[in-house]
C-alpha cells in the first residue's frame, strides 16, 4: 500500500518529506520574548516526530505584540540570538524542516498565560497598552485596544519585515503570517473588529488591505524559492463575520501577491465565537480553500488519527495537515502513523531500533 500522507510534497523551492506539519503552538515560556531551555527541549522533541516540518509557535513582531509575558518574540538581537542557537541545535539532531509564524497579537494581547486564567491583565500584573484596527474589545472583560493610527499601522509593517529579516538570518525553511484566531492581522481583515472607515477599513478590499502590504513586504525581502504561507480563520462562526466565501477572495488576493500556501483554521476573533468540536471540523473549509484557489492548503483542527489524515490527503481535501495536541500527546506521532499506514519515515540514527524492519519479527543484532 503506498501512503498519500507519506508522499512528498514541494511548497515553492521547499521539499518536505511527508505532508504532515506541527502546527504552531505557543508555550508561554519565554522571558521578555527571548526563548530558553524550553524551548531546546519542546522544539528539540519535535524535531524528531517524524512531521516534515514544523512550525513553531506565534513569534511576535513587538513587545507589545506579545499575548503574554511569556510568549516569544523576534524584536530583538537577544531573541534572535536565542532562536538562532535552538534552531541550529533541532537541525543538528532531528529530520524535520523548521517554519516559523510570526505574528502580532494585537487587542488580544497583554493578558495572562491560559493556565493562569487567559484573561486581560489586571492592574498590577504589569498590563500594557493594546492595539487594533478599531477601538474594539475582543470581549465584555477585555479592554478597547487604542484605534491604531496609518503612523502605527506602518510601524508595525516594518516591525514584520524585521521579524523576517531576523528569521531569515536563523535560517528557517518557512515562513508563516499569522493571519487567524484573532490577532491583529485578523482583527483587521473581519468585519467584527474593524469598524474603520478609512483605507484599512470598510468593505473587505479595504480590510485586507494591512495584511496584503504586510504579506508583499515580506515577499520582497524573502528568497524567491523560500515559501511564504499564512494561516489564516477562513469562519469567524459568528454571524456577521467572515465567511468562507470571504476567505476563498482572501487567499486568491493572496496568491496574486505570492502566497505559496494556506493553513485553514477557524474562529477566535470575539470571546463569543464557539469553533465546532467534531473530528476534522476545519477540512470542509480546506477542501472548499483548495478547491477554489489551488493555492497549497494545509487543514488543522482535531485530526488525531492516522487513518483520519491519511483519507484527508488521499481524497484530496487538503495537501498537508497540521497536528497540535496529538503531537504532544505523541511527540513521535508520524512514527507511529507510518508503522499503521506501512510507511516509511526518517528517524534519527539512535532511535533506529525502532523502526519497522528491526521489529520482532525481523533479524535484529542485540
Ligand atoms: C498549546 C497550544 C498552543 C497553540 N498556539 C498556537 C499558536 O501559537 N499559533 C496558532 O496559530 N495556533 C496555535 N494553537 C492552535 C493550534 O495550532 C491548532 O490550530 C489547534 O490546537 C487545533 O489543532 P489540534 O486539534 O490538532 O490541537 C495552539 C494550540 C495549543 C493546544
Amino acid at each position: 500500500m503506498t501512503s498519500a500522507l507519506f508522499s512528498p510534497y514541494k511548497i515553492n523551492g521547499l521539499e518536505l518529506a511527508n505532508r504532515i506539519v506541527v502546527a504552531p503552538m505557543c508555550q508561554y515560556s519565554a522571558n521578555d520574548g527571548v526563548a530558553g531551555d524550553w524551548h531546546w527541549t519542546h522544539l528539540g522533541m519535535l524535531a524528531n516526530s517524524g512531521a516534515s516540518l514544523v512550525i513553531i509557535e506565534m513569534t511576535d513582531v513587538e513587545r507589545r505584540g506579545r499575548i503574554t509575558h511569556g510568549c516569544l518574540g523576534i524584536y530583538s538581537d537577544a531573541c534572535e540570538a536565542a532562536l538562532a542557537r535552538i534552531i541550529a541545535h533541532c537541525k543538528r539532531i532531528g529530520t524535520a524542516k523548521f517554519g516559523i509564524q510570526i505574528a502580532h497579537a494585537g487587542r488580544k494581547a497583554s493578558s495572562s498565560r491560559p493556565w493562569e486564567g487567559g484573561q486581560g491583565l489586571k492592574p498590577g500584573e504589569d498590563p500594557w497598552e493594546t492595539i487594533g484596527p478599531s477601538a474594539i474589545p475582543f470581549g465584555p472583560s477585555w479592554p478597547a485596544p487604542r484605534q491604531m493610527t496609518e503612523e502605527d499601522i506602518a510601524h508595525v509593517r516594518a516591525a514584520f519585515v524585521e521579524g523576517t529579516e531576523r528569521a531569515l538570518r536563523i535560517g528557517f525553511d518557512a515562513i508563516e503570517l499569522h493571519m487567524a484566531h484573532g490577532y491583529l492581522i485578523h482583527a483587521f481583515t473581519s468585519p467584527i473588529s474593524n469598524t474603520r472607515n478609512d483605507g484599512y477599513g470598510g468593505d473587505l478590499a479595504g480590510r485586507m488591505r494591512f495584511g496584503l502590504e504586510i504579506l508583499r513586504e515580506l515577499r520582497a525581502v524573502m528568497p524567491k524559492g523560500m515559501p511564504l504561507g499564512a494561516r489564516i480563520s477562513a469562519t469567524d462562526w459568528l454571524d456577521g463575520g467572515l465567511t468562507p466565501d470571504d476567505s476563498v477572495i482572501w487567499v486568491n488576493t493572496m496568491k496574486e501577491s505570492g502566497l505559496d500556501y494556506v493553513c485553514v483554521s477557524s474562529g477566535g476573533v470575539h470571546s463569543a465565537a464557539r469553533n465546532p468540536l467534531d473530528a476534522g471540523y476545519n477540512v470542509p473549509l480546506a477542501e472548499k480553500i483548495k478547491r477554489e484557489t489551488g493555492v497549497a492548503t494545509r487543514a488543522v483542527g482535531l485530526i488525531t488519527t492516522p487513518q483520519q489524515a491519511e483519507t484527508i490527503i488521499a481524497d484530496g481535501k487538503a495537501d498537508m495537515v497540521a497536528l497540535a495536541r496529538a503531537m504532544l500527546d505523541h511527540p513521535h506521532w508520524a512514527w507511529l502513523a507510518a508503522r499503521e499506514l506501512g510507511a516509511e519515515v526518517e528517524r534519527c540514527p539512535q532511535y533506529l531500533r525502532v523502526a519497522p524492519k528491526m521489529w520482532p519479527g525481523a533479524t535484529v543484532r542485540q
